[in-house]
């Protein structure tokens, strides 16, 4: 439908993606360029990432959120995390496995499960729950019966994030039931209030967790293929032992460029922070005066917005896409409960935001 309406020579306002529109920070780039040029890094990379990737990454993790990590056992690359999330059912879902995931979630992780035969039990998020799941409605047979769990805060696409409460409750559910807990962290550093933390600072989750990061938001990298897995041992082993019989790990130009990124001067994050939320502060205000009811965005660069009695997330997208050239997301592309939303990106300069405001009043929803 997409490209029908840019055939049309209409303007299209893109904020379907989550690919951040500003380019990498440049100590970065000029990081990747130096490496580039040195022959060590054209061979085939360590696999599990250079001793050297893994200590920057466990530097990272230690001082952001206060979780020491063996850089040797407790921390291995990635492809870009979602790599890793595809790859670690391949380690831990064997066939009947069942396999708790949110909905509405990040699609690899019911896809995931069923690319390895396991089965999908999906755990509503709404917004009477704050978007967390509500463990105690998982019936007995089911967590019982269950391999893993998958959890993402800051999320994609409510743009909630989770409290250590909830966080103790999981480890607390996960312990009594011999769940593994993998938390994909993503958008860790892309939230307007306080910092979010890591599942694994919760006590006993390194007993059972796994928690993915990723370059791509926290540095304007998606298109670099870099990330990191950390957490409990067993489970590092068991997704580097997959990586090492499917790929051959990442560039280490890249790896080079990732650690000083990773190590390097933090302040492009905090200003790129300001720059969402200049974004998300506008995009509110122009939903709020037209009367349609967005949910707070504590996290991510995402808008999470109830539709309109009368549409549903798919024809209320259809009708944006088609009469005003706004590119939105339809909340059913997210699993059912995602049904009743659209989610907007804030992935476009202020504006285009201003401008796409101003087409949704036209239409008068
Ligand atoms: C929730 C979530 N997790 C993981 C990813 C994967 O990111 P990457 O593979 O670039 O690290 C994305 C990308 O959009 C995402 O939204």
């Amino acid at each position: 439908m997409k490209k029908e309406v840019a055939a049309r020579g209409v303007d299209l306002i893109s904020l379907g993606i989550g690919d951040p529109d500003q380019p990498t920070f440049p100590h970065i780039v000029r990081a990747l360029a130096e490496a580039a040029t040195r022959p060590a890094n054209h061979r085939y990379p360590d696999y599990e990432g250079l001793p050297s990737f893994r200590a920057a990454a466990a530097s990272f993790v230690g001082a952001r959120f206060g979780v020491e990590l063996d850089p040797a056992t407790e921390v291995v690359s990635l492809i870009g995390s979602k790599e890793g999330i595809a790859n670690l059912a391949v380690a831990f879902v064997d066939p009947g496995d069942v396999v708790l995931v949110p909905d509405p979630g990040y699609p690899v992780y019911g896809i995931g499960t069923l690319f390895n035969g396991g089965t999908v039990y999906r755990m509503p998020l709404t917004a009477e729950n704050g978007f967390l799941p509500d463990l105690a409605a998982i019936p007995e047979d089911v967590a019982r019966r269950a391999k893993l769990m998958w959890l993402g805060y800051p999320n994609n696409p409510t743009a909630a994030v989770a409290t250590v409460g909830f966080f103790a409750d999981v480890v607390e559910f996960a312990t009594r039931h011999g769940i593994i807990v993998a938390h994909d962290n993503a958008y860790s550093e892309i939230y307007y209030d306080e910092p979010p933390p890591s599942f694994l600072a919760t006590p006993g989750a390194r007993a059972l967790g796994i928690e993915f990061h990723s370059l791509s938001k926290t540095y304007n990298m998606t298109g670099w293929r870099v990330g990191f897995a950390v957490g409990n041992r067993e489970l590092v082993a068991g997704l580097g032992k997959v990586k090492t019989n499917v790929d051959s790990g990442v560039f280490q130009a890249v790896q080079e460029a990732a650690i000083a990124a990773l190590t390097g001067d933090q302040t492009p994050v905090a200003e790129m922070r300001q720059v969402y939320r200049a974004r998300r502060d506008l995009l509110l205000g122009g939903l709020a005066r037209l009367g349609l009811e967005a949910q707070p965005v504590r996290g991510t660069f995402y808008v999470w917005v109830r539709v309109p009695r009368g549409f549903t997330s798919a024809s209320l997208t259809a009708k944006l896409l088609q009469e005003i050239g706004v590119v939105v997301t339809p909340g059913s592309g997210f699993g059912a409960a995602g049904e009743g939303y659209i989610r907007f990106s804030l992935t476009v300069p202020e504006a285009r935001l201003r401008e796409a405001v101003a087409r949704l009043e036209r239409l008068r929803l």
